[in-house]
């Protein structure tokens, strides 16, 4: 790609543009945020590990869209992080209205582009991003279940001390408490999970992966996780990026699928140079299903909540 933007210099944004850069997956990357000084200051210090690092992607920061002018895709992060005792849904109104003021911005400088949001509450605010764009669900994709599932995954491997390389697994639904891992995709190296770990076991994971950003929370103290939530979205972006067409976890706008419509939901994502190629409809048990249910209604309940926030 020839120029990334990532929308929000803060832990999620500045370590995302980081490693855009080191994977060089854009000629340029550009960091923009209302704090002056911030982007310009973190982007320099960027672009001075490169030749120690050995990157030519050139990282640029500051406060106009116009250095983001012509941008291939954005990263949006652009909000405030949660707090301890702060609930995703307490982020709803303040988030929102930072998300539709960069969304406008994105259309007027960058009509083309794609979209991927990160700020929370994840699933509502990648709906907002696509109502105020107006751009084809294509563009705009939400990043949640490739975090979800690399803390379940990463559990997992703890649990059965194994290479998280050879743990495959998806978790599904909106980013939350609701989140659905689905046991029934989990797998070591091809063994079902249900063959090595007891259902118990499996329970306490699943409830680790549930709280998995309160508990990063609770450590920090003063805002939320980074590190894993950057990969996260640097992995999608490189998908989008390199045309690979992995299949991720990814909120995506759904017509129909899972018997859901008009509401964006962590599913199976095939993403590639258009942006959402398809989304996969994989057979569910009709517990997980269930929990789908649950979780979108969890996701349209906080729709309607930013709905009466708004009038
Ligand atoms: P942070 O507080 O470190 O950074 C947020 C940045 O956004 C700040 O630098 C702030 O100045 C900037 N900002 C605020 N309004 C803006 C605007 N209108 N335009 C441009 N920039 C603006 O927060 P952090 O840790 O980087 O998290 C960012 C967001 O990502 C939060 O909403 C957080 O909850 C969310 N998040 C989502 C995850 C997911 O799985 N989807 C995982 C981790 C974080
Ligand atoms: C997380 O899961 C805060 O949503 C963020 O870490």
């Amino acid at each position: 790609m020839r120029k990334i933007t990532v929308v929000g210099a803060g832990n999620v944004g500045a370590t995302c543009a980081q490693r855009l850069a080191e994977r060089e997956l854009a000629q340029e990357v550009v960091m923009i945020d209302v704090q002056e000084g911030i982007p310009e200051g973190k982007a320099l210090d960027q672009w001075e590990s490169a030749p120690i690092e050995g990157f030519d992607a050139r990282v640029v920061g500051g406060t106009s869209y116009d250095l983001a002018e012509g941008s291939d895709l954005f990263v949006v992060t652009a909000g405030i992080a949660r707090k301890p005792g702060m609930s995703r849904d307490d982020l709803l109104k303040t988030n929102a209205n930072i998300v539709r003021s960069v969304s406008r911005e994105i259309v007027r400088v960058a009509p083309d582009s794609i979209v991927v949001v990160v700020s929370n509450p994840l699933d509502v605010m990648t709906y907002v991003a696509k109502e105020t764009t107006g751009f084809p669900r294509e563009r705009v994709v939400g990043m949640a279940g490739v975090l979800d599932t690399a803390r379940y995954r990463s559990f997992i491997a703890m649990e059965l001390d194994v290479s998280v390389e050879d743990i495959q697994a998806l978790v599904l639904g909106g980013h939350g408490d609701t989140m659905v891992p689905l046991v029934s995709y989990t797998t070591v190296s091809g063994i079902p999970l249900t063959q090595l770990l007891s259902q118990d076991r499996i329970d306490a994971l699943i409830d680790r992966t549930r709280k998995g950003g309160a508990e990063i929370v609770g450590f920090l103290k003063t805002g939320s996780a980074y590190y894993a939530p950057s990969s996260a979205a640097v992995q999608m972006v490189e998908s989008i990026a390199r045309n690979k067409r992995r299949i991720l976890p990814c909120a995506a706008y759904l017509d129909g699928e899972y018997g859901e419509t008009d509401i964006y939901l962590g599913v199976p994502c095939k993403l590639g140079e258009r942006g959402l190629h398809e989304v996969l409809e994989v057979e569910l048990t009709e517990g997980e299903r269930a929990e789908l249910a649950k979780s979108a209604e969890h996701v349209r309940s906080t729709l309607a909540t930013l709905a009466t926030l708004d009038d």
